[in-house]
């Protein structure tokens, strides 16, 4: 054996497949967590005692956390998000963390799709009555014809937007990143600043990721602008909405419904949010179907691999690590 590789990442741990059989056939040992969740950082740092990699699903990772850890040289994340990982301590310490980017883009903005009809139709809300005996059709609405605000125009946001203007929808995004002119004239989509997307779209779906510059981008002021008929989708991450902003404007009926895939805390316990009826929620699946699993898996395992035998993965977040001298996988 060549060494350990820990995995908390649940479904690359829960399905079989290629993206595990490389690791081993590498010589590596796999070591799964024992904990069915995301970890916080003191839960994943005895686990990082000894490994050479982690490949790691939505887990806090802290300096205290890396620097215990003297054997690891990478961190391959199952997914693209880094909200929750101590970069800098990875960067200082020598430890590459590589992510996923495009291996998930058509699962969640196939999920965004699925939870923007789901608000439109009432489908969980009309489940729930049916299932109690009742039989009442309250009128949803058509997507046909409606418009949708992108918060963000980057590879998930831009699937949302091919289906959406399937749907027969008006797209208008912004983006702290502006994307290609040829990206938006294929999309078909107007720019507007956030302001005025709130003010004029029917959806808003959030496609951004958490960072100092967008944490609590849509607060009670920007909920404030959206028109009262409206919903908000947010399947990146839940520190992007102010929750209890949300939850207020749900319940004064200052906006129709909204829907989340991702909350400030995972697994979310008595959020407010769960107990309002207009308000959809599902536990983080966005990447969770079984062809993302395992492309994701694959890019993951390789990016592992490709670090641990000296070489540089293309999906590296902090190549400045690379011009460290005490980047650890130069001293594997
Ligand atoms: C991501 O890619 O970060 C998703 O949230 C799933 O991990």
């Amino acid at each position: 054996m060549k060494g350990k590789i820990l995995v908390t990442a649940r479904s690359f741990q829960k399905m079989e497949g290629p993206h595990q059989e490389i690791l081993r056939e590498a010589g590596y040992e796999l070591v799964g967590s024992p904990l069915d969740r995301p970890l916080e950082a003191m839960e994943l740092e005895p686990l990082l005692e000894g490994a050479e990699a982690a490949i790691l699903g939505l887990d806090a990772v802290s300096r205290p956390a890396l620097e215990k850890a003297e054997r690891l040289k990478v961190i391959s994340r199952f997914g693209v998000g880094v909200d929750r990982i101590d970069l800098r301590a990875a960067t200082d310490l020598g430890i590459v963390v590589t992510v996923t980017p495009g291996a998930n883009s058509v699962a969640v903005a196939e999920l965004t799709i699925g939870l923007i009809i789901a608000l439109a139709r009432q489908i969980p809300q009309h489940d729930r009555q049916v299932r109690a005996g009742g039989w009442d059709r309250a009128p949803g609405s058509e997507l046909q014809g409606t418009t949708l605000g992108l918060v963000g125009l980057g590879r998930i946001g831009s699937e949302v937007a091919r289906r959406a203007a399937a749907f027969g929808m008006r797209i208008l995004f912004t983006d702290p990143a502006p994307p290609s002119a040829d990206l938006v004239a294929g999309l078909g989509a107007e720019p507007r600043d956030l302001n005025e997307l709130l003010a004029e779209s029917d959806v808003v779906s959030l496609h951004l990721p958490l960072g100092e510059a967008t944490r609590g981008i849509i607060g009670a002021r920007e909920l404030g602008l959206m028109k009262r008929s409206a919903r908000l989708v947010n399947t990146s991450r839940g520190g992007l909405v102010d929750e209890g902003a949300l939850a207020d404007a749900l319940r004064a009926g200052r906006l129709a419904g909204a829907a989340a895939d991702a909350f400030e805390s995972e697994p979310p316990g008595d959020n407010p949010l769960l107990a309002l009826g207009n308000f959809v929620a599902t536990p983080h699946i966005g990447s969770v179907t079984v062809q993302t699993t395992l492309r994701m898996g694959r890019m993951a395992a390789e990016n592992a691999l490709a670090v641990l035998s000296g070489l540089r993965p293309e999906h590296v977040v902090n190549p400045e690590v690379y011009s460290r001298k005490q980047l650890r996988a130069a001293r594997a």
